[in-house]
Formats: C-alpha cells, sequence, structure tokens
C-alpha cells in the first residue's frame, strides 16, 4: 500500500525539547516551533524527568496551534500525524503520544511512531528557504549522531537501512562534555560554554586520553576521559583551575574531536563511503565542525553537517522520517506505545 501523503505535523517531545513541525514529502519544512527547557532543568544540573514531561504538557498544544497558525493551514491541509515513539524518557513519550493520538482520532487522520534516532540521519534531506543538501548528496552515507544521550556511527543505505557501525561504551559524548563543565562550576548544559571557553585555549595545555582511538573498531568510550579529567582538576591549585579554564576546556575537547575524527576516518576506509554526515547537539561544537571540514577536504568526502535547527532535537526531522514511511504505506495504531529504547528491527547491529 503507497499513498500521498503531501503534508503532516509531527511532534518531537523524546527528552527535554517540546518541538512541532509542518513538513511536506520532499523534505520543506513549512514551519517548525520548540520550547527549551534548559532554565528549567539547570537548577538541578542535569534533566529532570518528571520536569521534562510536565513542561511538555504545558508547552505542546500551544504549540501545536501556533505551527499552523504561522503555516495559515487547517487540520484539513494536514494529511497525517507523526510522532516520536522511542527511544526516550517514558513520560515525556507519553505527552506527545497521547497527543498525537488523540488528534489523529478526532481528526481522522493516519498516525506513525518514528524512532528519534532515524530522524536526526535523515536531517540532512530537510529543506528551508536557508538551507537545502547539496544535489550531489545520496545514500549510502556514514553518519556520526552525537548528542547528550547518544553516539553512535551509522551506515545508512535508504530509508529504514540502517546499520550500527559503532557506537560509544559508556558514556554519550555530549553526556561527557556536560559533567566535565560540571567539574569546572559551568552550568547545565555546559557543552557549549565549554566550546566557547576552548576558543581562547590551548589543547595541548594538558594531556588527557583518547580512549580506542587505535582499537580497529568503530566503538568509543568517553568515561575513562572524563576521569582523568576529573583527577586532573582534583590534583590542580583551585587556583590554576579558575586561572587555566579555558586550557582545560580545549584540551578536553581536543580529545573528543580527536577520536571522532579518527572514527570517522576507520568508518571511510572500512566501508570506502564518502557521503559522511555529523548531526546531534554535540555537532554545534565549532572544534569538531572545523576538524571534520579539514578531514572531509583530506579525504575527498562530501560532508554535511545539516543546520544547528535541524542537528539539534526538532520536529522537522521526525516528520520527514514520518511522511517517507507514511507514503511506503506504514501505518500506527491507536495503541502506539512508547519505548524507552529502540526496537529489534530498528538497526542492523554491525558492532564488532
Ligand atoms: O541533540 P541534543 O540537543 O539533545 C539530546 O541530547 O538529544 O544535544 C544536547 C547535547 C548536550 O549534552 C550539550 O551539552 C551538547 O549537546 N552540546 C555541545 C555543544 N552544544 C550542545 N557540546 C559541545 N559543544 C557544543 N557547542
Ligand atoms: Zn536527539
Amino acid at each position: 500500500m503507497s499513498s500521498n501523503f503531501k503534508t503532516v505535523l509531527a511532534i518531537e517531545t523524546s527528552c527535554d525539547d517540546t518541538s512541532v513541525a509542518i513538513v511536506g514529502q520532499d523534505g520543506w519544512v513549512h514551519n517548525v516551533v520548540s520550547a527549551n527547557q534548559d532554565l528549567a532543568h539547570a537548577p538541578f544540573g542535569g534533566i529532570v524527568p518528571e520536569i521534562a514531561c510536565r513542561n511538555h504538557s504545558v508547552a505542546l498544544l500551544p504549540l501545536i496551534e501556533k505551527t499552523l497558525q504561522n503555516c495559515q493551514m487547517s487540520w484539513n491541509q494536514i494529511d497525517g500525524i507523526v510522532v516520536t515513539n522511542r527511544p526516550g524518557l517514558i513520560g515525556s513519550l507519553i505527552v506527545g503520544i497521547v497527543t498525537a493520538k488523540t488528534l489523529a482520532h478526532i481528526y481522522s487522520k493516519p498516525l506513525i511512531g518514528i524512532n528519534h534516532l532515524e530522524g536526526h540521519l535523515l536531517a540532512p534531506f530537510l529543506k528551508d528557504s536557508e538551507y537545502s543538501p547539496p544535489s550531489e548528496f545520496t545514500y549510502p552515507y556514514i553518519g556520526l549522531a552525537v548528542s547528550g544521550g547518544h553516539t553512535s556511527l551509522y551506515r545508512i543505505d535508504g530509508l529504514g537501512q540502517y546499520e550500527v557501525l559503532g557506537a560509544t561504551l559508556d558514556d554519550a559524548a555530549g553526556e561527557a562534555f556536560d559533567k566535565f563543565a560540571k567539574m569546572l562550576g559551568l552550568e547545565f548544559p555546559g557543552g557549549v560554554k565549554v566550546d566557547q571557553l576552548s576558543s581562547q585555549g590551548n589543547p595541548k595545555a594538558y594531556q588527557l586520553p583518547r580512549s580506542m582511538i587505535h582499537e580497529e573498531n568503530l566503538n568509543m568510550s568517553f568515561s575513562g576521559l572524563k576521569a582523568s579529567a576529573q583527577r586532573l582538576i582534583q590534583s590542580l591549585p583551585a587556583q590554576e583551575v579558575q586561572e587555566h579554564r579555558a586550557d582545560l576546556c580545549a584540551s578536553f575537547q581536543a580529545a573528543v574531536v580527536d577520536v571522532f575524527i579518527a572514527k570517522l576516518d576507520r568508518a571511510l576506509k572500512q566501508t570506502s563511503i564518502k557521503n559522511v554526515i555529523v548531526t546531534g547537539g554535540v555537532s554545534a561544537n565549532r572544534a569538531l565542525r572545523a576538524a571534520a571540514t579539514l578531514w572531509a577536504e583530506k579525504r575527498k568526502a562530501q560532508l554535511v553537517i545539516p543546520p544547528m535547527r535541524y542537528c539539534t532535537d526538532n520536529a522537522a526531522m521526525i516528520g520527514y522520517a514520518g511522511i517517507q514511511r507514511l507514503n511506503r504505506g506504514e501505518r500506527s495504531q491507536l495503541d502506539l506505545g512508547p519505548y524507552p529504547h529502540i526496537l529489534e528491527n530498528d538497526f542492523v547491529d554491525r558492532r564488532v
């Protein structure tokens, strides 16, 4: 069964960003609106699940109304409803899913539940008045998805054809950035502040480990780096830590970036695939962007880093994945449920 879905409304509430988008079949983002909860979680130094779902429940319906208004669209111009149903915080997912199912039911719209990570991997295909993917960018491609919750390398061969080539064995890179930032007394989420401070620091000032960089696989590990950084900070006089925060940040960031570039290089050699994307919140990191761009030039690889609005959690990428699947005839039913993890068939696991 295939169908002709031209426009969908998509909902993303898997973690702490509430996001709604209206997306066209070709990836055109008619509109995306999001509510960020950083201020609500900052006093706790991390995401508090109860606060996340409470804030989703407050923000979601007004955002849905807003995006329809922004597009001057009514429900009869929406062909289907798309919602992230995995992986994520259960309470947060439930708010999005129950809302999506209710809308699908009362407006008689087809519904589809989407794997959040599939959204991240398809983000380069989104388009708006300021961004479109390079015309020669196609499947297959390598995807490095790096966020607060995930750090994995994928091979993407087409819609629904995803292989995990490698992943972090412990902390996600964003989580490591945030925990390191906390050690320096920076507010959550600290990744962006580490990036900012690093620009005035010397990346060679302190030696930190590049775990698994030489291993002949695509797995990664950041807990050793985090522990080494903690030991280093504890061993230094408090005044030196204060005075050399920029050097500490630059040294930590360089260790993470070196591992990513080494693993991207290994992935390219293993697969001979020269189309590459870097996505997820950590792809905002300027040192990572600069190093990945240089690496791609050296290897004559085609690198796409979608604009930040499509790299961080957003409903547009979910809408794109959803409309492709709806057009392939896939549907979810009103018993669609939330899952904290991916499902068995979401990815083929090629990790060694
Ligand atoms: O994808 P995202 O918005 O949310 C999820 O985790 O799903 O990613 C957020 C993560 C946080 O850990 C944040 O500290 C990190 O991305 N991050 C950065 C930068 N901007 C955001 N890490 C390093 N450098 C940045 N510029
Ligand atoms: Zn995400």
